[in-house]
C-alpha cells in the first residue's frame, strides 16, 4: 500500500490543532486527560500524533475501548488512514480475537484485554503509553484500570505514560484522582443544534419515534437522520416499520431513504456501512443503540431523535438478581446525543419528552457500572494481582462500589472455592483468574478437566458466550425473501436443561462439518455458531497450556448419556453460587443464595423431564437470574440434590466477617449461620408460603 491516506477534513478535525500542546504536556507528565466533543478525533487522531513524535519507537501504543465493535471498527480506520494493513502496525485485541503482530505499534484493545494482559505483566512493560479512551463511559473494567493504573504509576513506572480521553467527563475530578495531573481540553466544533421538546411523553415512544422520522423525512431539508432505541429487536422492528411507511409514500413527495441499523451484535461487514457516505439526493436513516452515542462518529447526520430511554444492566446483590431494564437517560446522555446532530452544520434535536422530564426525572450523570453489577469477577481479579497492600474491599476507585455488593461478591466466590475461609485467594481461584471467563464458567471448566469431561465443558462455555444462536423471531423482524424455514427439530436435551441440548446442537453440528444448511435447516444462526466455535478452540488452547491435557479438549461428537451427567456435576462446582430448589408442590424454584427469592424457569429454557405429576426437577443451577416481566432463571440445568451437599453445609456455615478479612466476629457469627439454617428450613416451605410467587 505504502504511504498515508491525507484527506482535507481529517487535518481540520479539532485536536489536530492541539498537537504541539498534546506533545509538550506528555513528555513533561506521566499522566494527563484530554476532554474533547466526541467526534474531535480523539480515538482516532491521538494515537497517530503520539506515533509520528516517535513514541512507538519506545514501545507499543495502546488505546482502550469499552466496546468491542469499537475497537473493531476504529483500528480498520485508522489502518486505512495510515495506509497500511490492518493487523500490522495498527492492530486490535479483543476477547478470542488478537488481530496484531510483531510489527504492531498502534494497538486497539478492549478495557477487558488489558485487564489480562495486566496479570501476565503487571508492570505494562511492552507499552509506551496506555491511552484510556471513552472513559466518560466508566465501564466496570475501565474503573479498574484507572485504580490500577494510579497504584502502577505512583510505584514510579518511568516507561509508562497515560492519557486519559473523555467527551464529558469531569476533568477536573479525574485530575485530582491523578494528583492534580493537567487537563487539556479541546472546544469543540460544533455547530448550533436545536432542541424541540415534545409537549409530554407519548403514549408510545417507538410509534412516535417513527412518526418523527418519517416528518423530518418529508418536510425538512437533506441531512441524514439518526434515531436512537434500546436495542437490536426495537432497532429492527423500526427498520421493517419505516421501510413500510417510505413505501407508502406518494412518489415524488421527498427523496429516497436508505435505512441502517447500528448495533453491537451487527456483523463487521454491516457495521462498515454507516461510514460510507451517503449518495447526494438520498437521506440516510440510521437505527442505532446507544452505541452512537459517543463511542461511533456517524458523519452526515443533521437530525437526532431521542426518545430518552437506554437499556441497562442492573445488579441487585440482595436478590442476586440482574435485570436488563430500559431506563432513562442521564442528563450528560441527551447532551451527547443531541450533540451528533452539529457535527457538519447546524443540526435539530428532537427529544420525545418534555424539557421538565429532562430538568427533573434525568439524573445528572449516567450511574458507573462499578455501582451496578455483581463484582465477583472484579474481586477475583484484584484478589489474583496479589499486590501487596492492596485491600480489595478499600481499593482506591474513582468511585466507590457499594459495601453490599463487594461483600456479595466475597460470598459468590467463597462458595466456589475462589477464596478461603478468610477471604484469600485459593489455588483454584488464581487458576480460575487466568481464564477469560466469568468465574463461576472458570470453576467449573476447571472441575470438568479434573472430572474427565473437558472437551464436553469446552463447548458449553463455548455456547453460553454467544448472544443467541438462535434466529429471533424469524418471521416478524426478517423480510419476507429472509425468512428462514425451519425443518427439523433440535436436539432435546434429554429433559436435562439448556446446557446439554447447547452440547448435542453443538456436536451434532460439528458431525455436519459445519455446515451452513444444517444450522439454516435448524433456524440457528451460523455465525453465531462460528463464534461458539472460535471461542471453544481459544478456550482449548489456553486449557491445553495450563493442563497439557489435551486429550479431552478435541470436539466430541458422541457424548453419552453417563458423559452428560459428568458435564453436570462439573457445572455444579463452578454453579453452586447459583443453585435453586423446587417448591414442594409447584413448579416455581427458589434461590438457594437468596432464599427470599421466588423464581420461574423461563420459557426459553428447553423442556424439563416431569415427574408423574408434572413437577419439574427438584434441583437445578441456573446462568442467569433476570427480572423481566417477573423474575426468571434462564439457562437452566437439571442437577442431583447428592451432589451438592457441601454447597449447603458451606452455605450454613459462611462468615461474612472472616471473608472480609478482619477475623472471625463471634457474635455475629452465630447470627448469620442461624439466619442461614432458618433460610435453608424455608426452602421445604409450605404451600401457603407458595402462594405469593
Ligand atoms: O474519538 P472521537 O469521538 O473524538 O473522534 P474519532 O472517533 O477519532 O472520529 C474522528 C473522525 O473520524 C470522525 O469524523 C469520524 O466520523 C471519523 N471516523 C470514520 O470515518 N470511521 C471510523 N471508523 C471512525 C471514525
Ligand atoms: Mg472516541
Amino acid at each position: 500500500m505504502g504511504g498515508g491516506r491525507e484527506d482535507a477534513p481529517r487535518q481540520q478535525l479539532p485536536i489536530n490543532q492541539f498537537e504541539d500542546q498534546i506533545l509538550k504536556t506528555v513528555a513533561s507528565n506521566s499522566v494527563m486527560v484530554i476532554i474533547g466533543e466526541t467526534g474531535s478525533g480523539k480515538t482516532t487522531q491521538l494515537p497517530q500524533i503520539l506515533h509520528r513524535a516517535g513514541y512507538s519507537k519506545k514501545g507499543i501504543i495502546a488505546v482502550t475501548q469499552p466496546r468491542r465493535v469499537a475497537a473493531v471498527s476504529v483500528a480498520r480506520r485508522v489502518a486505512y488512514e495510515m495506509g497500511v494493513h490492518l493487523g500490522e502496525e495498527v492492530g486490535y485485541s479483543i476477547r478470542f480475537e488478537d488481530r496484531t503482530s510483531s510489527r504492531t505499534s498502534l494497538k486497539y484493545l478492549t478495557d477487558g484485554c488489558l485487564l489480562r494482559e495486566c496479570l501476565l505483566d503487571p508492570k505494562l512493560s511492552q507499552y509506551a503509553i496506555i491511552i484510556l479512551d471513552e472513559a466518560h463511559e466508566r465501564t466496570l473494567n475501565t474503573d479498574i484500570l484507572l485504580g490500577l493504573l494510579k497504584c502502577l504509576l505512583r510505584k514510579g513506572e518511568p516507561h509508562l505514560k497515560l492519557v486519559i480521553t473523555s467527551a464529558t467527563l469531569d476533568g477536573q475530578r479525574i485530575s485530582k484522582f491523578f494528583n492534580a495531573c493537567p487537563v487539556l481540553t479541546i472546544p469543540g466544533k460544533l455547530f448550533p443544534v436545536q432542541i424541540l421538546y415534545s409537549t409530554e411523553r407519548p403514549v408510545s415512544c417507538f410509534e412516535s419515534a417513527i412518526e418523527t422520522a418519517i416528518e423530518i423525512h418529508v418536510r425538512e431539508p437533506p441531512g441524514d437522520i439518526l434515531l436512537f432505541m434500546t436495542g437490536q429487536e426495537e432497532i429492527e422492528k423500526a427498520i421493517s416499520k419505516l421501510e413500510e411507511k417510505i413505501k407508502d409514500l406518494e412518489e415524488g413527495v421527498c427523496m429516497d431513504a436508505i435505512l441502517l441499523p447500528l448495533h453491537a451484535s451487527l456483523p463487521p461487514e454491516l457495521q462498515a456501512r454507516v461510514f460510507d457516505l451517503s449518495p447526494s439526493n438520498c437521506r440516510r436513516i440510521i437505527v442505532a443503540t446507544n452505541v452512537a452515542e459517543t463511542s461511533l462518529t456517524v458523519d452526515g447526520v443533521v437530525y437526532v431523535i431521542d426518545p430518552g430511554f437506554v437499556k441497562q444492566r442492573h445488579y441487585n446483590p440482595s436478590t442476586g438478581m440482574d435485570s436488563l431494564s430500559v431506563v432513562q437517560i442521564s442528563r450528560v446522555q441527551a447532551i451527547q446525543r443531541a450533540g451528533r446532530a452539529g457535527r457538519t452544520c447546524p443540526g435539530k434535536c428532537y427529544r420525545l419528552y418534555p424539557s421538565s422530564v429532562y430538568e427533573h426525572e434525568f439524573l445528572p450523570e449516567t450511574i458507573p457500572e462499578i455501582q451496578r453489577t455483581s463484582l465477583a469477577g472484579t474481586v477475583l481479579y484484584l484478589k489474583s494481582l496479589e499486590l501487596p497492600d492492596l485491600d480489595v474491599l478499600d481499593f482506591d476507585f474513582l468511585d466507590q462500589p457499594s459495601r453490599e455488593l463487594l461483600e456479595d461478591a466475597l460470598r459468590q466466590l467463597h462458595i466456589i472455592e475462589g477464596i478461603d475461609n478468610d477471604g484469600n485467594i485459593t489455588n483454584l481461584g488464581k487458576q480460575m483468574a487466568e481464564l477469560p471467563l466469568e468465574p463461576s464458567l472458570a470453576r467449573a471448566l476447571l472441575a470438568a478437566e479434573e472430572m474427565g469431561c473437558l472437551s464436553q465443558a469446552l463447548t458449553v462455555a463455548g455456547m453460553l458466550s454467544c448472544e443467541s444462536i438462535f434466529h429471533h423471531n424469524p418471521s416478524k423482524t426478517r423480510t419476507t425473501k429472509q425468512k428462514i424455514e425451519v425443518k427439523y427439530e433440535l436436539p432435546t436435551g434429554n429433559g436435562m436443561g439448556d446446557h446439554v441440548q447447547l452440547l448435542q446442537i453443538y456436536e451434532e453440528w460439528c458431525q455436519s462439518n459445519y455446515s451452513l444448511d444444517w444450522c439454516n435447516n435448524r433456524g440457528l444462526q451460523r455465525r453465531s455458531m462460528k463464534y461458539a466455535k472460535d471461542v471453544r478452540d481459544q478456550l482449548a488452547m489456553i486449557m491445553k497450556d495450563k493442563c497439557e491435557s489435551l486429550k479431552y479438549s478435541r470436539v466430541r461428537m458422541d457424548s453419552t448419556v453417563e458423559d452428560f451427567r459428568t458435564l453436570r456435576k462439573s457445572l455444579c462446582k463452578g454453579f453452586a453460587n447459583r443453585l435453586a430448589h423446587r417448591m414442594t408442590n409447584h413448579n416455581g424454584y427458589r434461590i438457594l443464595c437468596h432464599q427470599s427469592q421466588l423464581v420461574q424457569i423461563h420459557p426459553s429454557v428447553c423442556p424439563l423431564e416431569v415427574d408423574a405429576d408434572g413437577l419439574l426437577p427438584e434441583w437445578v443451577l441456573y446462568h442467569e437470574l433476570i427480572a423481566t416481566s417477573r423474575p426468571y432463571i434462564r439457562k437452566v440445568c437439571v442437577v442431583d440434590g447428592n451432589w451438592i451437599k457441601s454447597v449447603l453445609v458451606e452455605l450454613e456455615t459462611i462468615d461474612i466477617y472472616r471473608l472480609s478479612g478482619k477475623g472471625s466476629n463471634q457474635g455475629s457469627d452465630q447470627v448469620s449461620s442461624l439466619q442461614c439454617r432458618a433460610n435453608l428450613e424455608t426452602a421445604n416451605c409450605t404451600q401457603s408460603e407458595e402462594g405469593s410467587l
